[in-house]
């Protein structure tokens, strides 16, 4: 009766990852339960979500090929295009289709962004290929698009594009205060990204001592035009989802992301903890500091232990599910 905060499905987005070129799905092992999917498993994994009443997924594709410019992020016939599309016309409008819009699945090198001399992201040049990529997701149909590489002024730059190829109604969701995680390993697994030269991404993304930072990212891409701004990673960040979501009054989104989930089956696998509760306090700790919407792996999971209607309270119970 007087708990203050109450996790639902609908907060929910589930984060799927397709790959170009395979015939069955390939599980992916730091994310125990998850796959790189064909296009076929994709719209089944999706129909499940959408049958649990998860109201999201965020789109990642992983290409065959990569090169320099990740040509493939763009591409009218890549894989994400596709994806995209076939999720489109076999959900129709079940389900908020968005996709994460960056480059460094698709270069060679692995980086965000292209590379000028000197090894360096090119951050305008960068640019430049993002609204291309903007553009084409739009088209195969997508609702949201999510820039997560970082580069300055890639809202405005997108914003400008959609609006200009006819998507005024194609949205930005932000990730605006990305930080420059150890958090992010079993993700690169799960899109077959090594950064050339063991490099990092510590000249885009945002450091970890810094918090007045991140709102200082976050007004300027509401400045430039985001609908949605995401922090991420979410739990060693709840001081900025907190803030952000005190200061702002756009849809706050966090990401919960791949080490932070693999965390938690390790330790379950041991029998260490109990997984499945440990993910529904987790997930609720993430909403309870201000988020309205929260890309988790264990999406699917929680939404099956919610039973698309109950509150989180009862898997939060030692033992639940
Ligand atoms: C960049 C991107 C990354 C993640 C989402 N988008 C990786 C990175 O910045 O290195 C990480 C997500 C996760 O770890 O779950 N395209």
């Amino acid at each position: 009766m007087v708990a203050e905060t109450s996790l639902g499905v609908d907060d929910l987005v589930a984060p799927l990852f397709v790959r170009e070129g395979i015939d069955s799905p390939v599980p992916i092992s730091s994310l125990p339960g998850h796959f790189q999917h064909t296009v076929t498993s994709l719209c089944r994994e999706a129909e499940h979500l959408a049958d649990l009443g998860v109201p999201g997924v965020m789109v990642f594709g992983v290409p065959t090929t990569k090169d320099a410019y990740g040509s493939g992020a763009s591409d009218p016939d890549g894989i994400v295009q596709v994806a995209l599309s076939e999720l489109r016309s076999s959900l129709g409008e079940r389900l908020v289709i968005m996709s994460d819009l960056c480059l460094d699945e698709y270069t060679d090198h692995g980086h965000c962004g292209l590379l000028g001399p000197g090894g360096y992201v090119n951050n305008d040049a960068t640019l430049l290929r993002y609204q291309e990529v903007a553009v084409a997701q739009a088209d195969a149909g997508s609702d949201v698009v999510a820039p997560s590489g970082m580069m300055d002024g890639q809202v405005a730059a997108i914003r400008s594009a959609l609006d200009g190829a006819g998507y005024p109604d194609v949205a930005i969701l932000a990730y605006a205060a990305k930080y420059a995680s150890a958090l992010y390993g079993p993700f690169r697994e799960a899109v077959d990204v090594t950064i050339s030269g063991g490099g990092d991404r510590k000249g885009y993304q945002q450091d970890p001592r810094n918090r007045r930072e991140a709102l200082a990212e976050v007004a300027l891409d509401i400045s430039e035009g985001a609908d949605m701004v995401m922090v991420k990673p979410a739990l060693a960040y709840l001081d900025v989802i907190a803030d952000v979501a005190r200061r702002f009054q756009v849809p706050v989104a966090a990401y919960h992301v791949s080490g932070e989930y693999a965390m938690v089956k390790a330790a379950a696998e041991r029998g260490w903890i109990d997984g499945a509760a440990v993910a529904a306090e987790q997930i609720l700790a993430v909403k309870r500091a201000g988020a309205s919407v929260i890309l988790t792996y264990f999406a699917a999971e929680l939404a099956a232990a919610l039973g698309g209607q109950e509150s989180i309270d009862r898997s939060l119970e030692p033992g639940h599910g």
